[in-house]
C-alpha cells in the first residue's frame, strides 16, 4: 500500500520539503508520496491525532510547531528532548516517535566541509531556536569549544547551562566577539540578521575573521548573505542555509526508509525551488 508522509505547519505553502521528498522517493523507486498540510496552532492536537489514526508513515513539523508537538507524541528521542524541539516524526507500529534532525543536520552538512570539526573551537552567534539545536549537537558530536555571542546574554547563558553534554563555552559581548573573531574556525551565524528583505545588515563585524575558518551562516533567502559575502572577501569557506535544509530533509528521509538519500541531488531540487 502506499505510504503517506507530510509536512505540518503554518505557514507550509512555500515548503520545498514535498518537493525534495518526492523526488527522492521517485530515485530510490518507494511507493509513497509527501504532503504538505496546513496546521493551524489550535488545530494541532487534531492534527497529530488524524495522523496517527489514519496511519500517516512519518511527517516533518516546522514552525510554529516544533515545540508544541513533544507533548502530542508518544516517545521522543533523547537529543530532541534536550533540545526541545521536534522536526521529524516517525510511526513506529502505530506509535509516534519525535525526532530532531535539524541540529545533527546541521553538524553532517559541517562534516562534509572539514574531517577535522572536533578541533575546532566555534562561535556561535544567536541564541534562538535554531542555535539551540546547533550548540547542542555540535557538543553531542564532540567539538570541545563553543563560545556564544547573543543580543540578549541571558538567553545565551540559559543556553549553555541547559546542555546535557559536555563543551567549554563563554558568553561574550559583541566587541569580544568581534575582536576574536580570528580565534575561530567554525563561526556559525544562526540569526534572522541579513535575511530578505534586510539584506545590508551584519550580526557583528565580520572585519576579524581569517582564511583558516568555516563561516556558516543558516539564512538561504538570500543564498549569500553580507556576512557571508565578507567572509568570503576575507578567505574563508562559507556554506549558507541550504546546507543545513538539506541535511536535515537526508536525516529525516533515513529515519523513515533506511536510506541515507543523495545530497546533492537533494541540493539541486533546493536551488531550482528558490530559483523558481
Ligand atoms: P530561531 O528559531 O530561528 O532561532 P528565534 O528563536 O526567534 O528564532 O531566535 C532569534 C535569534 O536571533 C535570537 O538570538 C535573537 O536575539 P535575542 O535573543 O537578543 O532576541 C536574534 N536576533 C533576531 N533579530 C535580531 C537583531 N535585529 N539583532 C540582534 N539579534 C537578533
Amino acid at each position: 500500500m502506499k505510504k503517506i508522509f507530510g509536512v505540518i505547519g503554518d505557514p507550509i505553502a512555500h515548503s520545498m520539503s514535498p518537493a525534495m521528498h518526492n523526488d527522492l522517493f521517485d530515485l530510490y523507486g518507494i511507493d509513497a508520496v509527501y504532503f504538505p498540510f496546513h496546521v493551524s496552532k489550535r488545530n494541532l492536537l487534531d492534527a497529530v491525532k488524524g495522523l496517527k489514526a489514519l496511519g500517516v508513515s512519518g511527517f516533518n513539523v516546522t514552525i510554529p510547531h516544533k515545540t508544541d508537538i513533544i507533548a502530542h507524541l508518544d516517545k521522543v528521542d533523547p537529543l530532541a528532548k534536550a533540545i526541545g524541539a521536534v522536526n521529524t516524526v516517525k510511526n513506529e507500529n502505530g506509535l509516534l516517535v519525535g525526532y530532531n534532525t535539524d541540529g545533527p543536520g546541521f553538524v553532517k552538512g559541517l562534516e562534509y566541509m572539514a574531517a577535522d570539526l572536533g578541533s575546532r573551537s566555534a562561535l556561535i552567534i544567536g541564541a534562538g531556536g535554531a542555535s539551540r539545536a546547533i550548540y547542542f549537537s555540535m557538543a553531542q558530536a564532540g567539538i570541545e569549544r563553543i563560545d556564544l555571542y547573543n543580543r540578549t546574554p541571558g538567553k545565551a547563558d540559559e543556553l549553555v547551562s541547559s546542555c546535557p553534554f559536555k563543551v567549554e563555552s563563554n558568553v561574550i559581548g559583541r566587541e569580544a566577539a568581534e575582536k576574536s573573531l580570528a580565534e575561530y574556525q567554525l563561526i556559525i551565524q544562526t540569526t534572522s540578521i541579513g535575511m530578505v528583505p534586510d539584506t545590508e545588515s551584519l550580526p557583528l563585524s565580520p572585519e576579524n575573521i581569517t582564511q583558516s575558518a568555516i563561516v556558516s551562516d543558516i539564512i538561504y533567502n538570500p543564498l549569500q548573505t553580507k556576512f557571508l559575502k565578507e567572509a568570503s572577501r576575507k578567505g574563508a569557506a562559507i556554506q549558507n542555509g541550504v546546507g543545513m535544509f538539506v541535511f536535515q530533509g537526508a536525516l529525516a528521509f533515513e529515519i523513515w526508509t533506511g536510506i541515507f538519500p543523495d545530497v546533492e541531488r537533494m541540493e539541486g531540487n533546493v536551488l531550482r525551488n528558490l530559483g523558481g
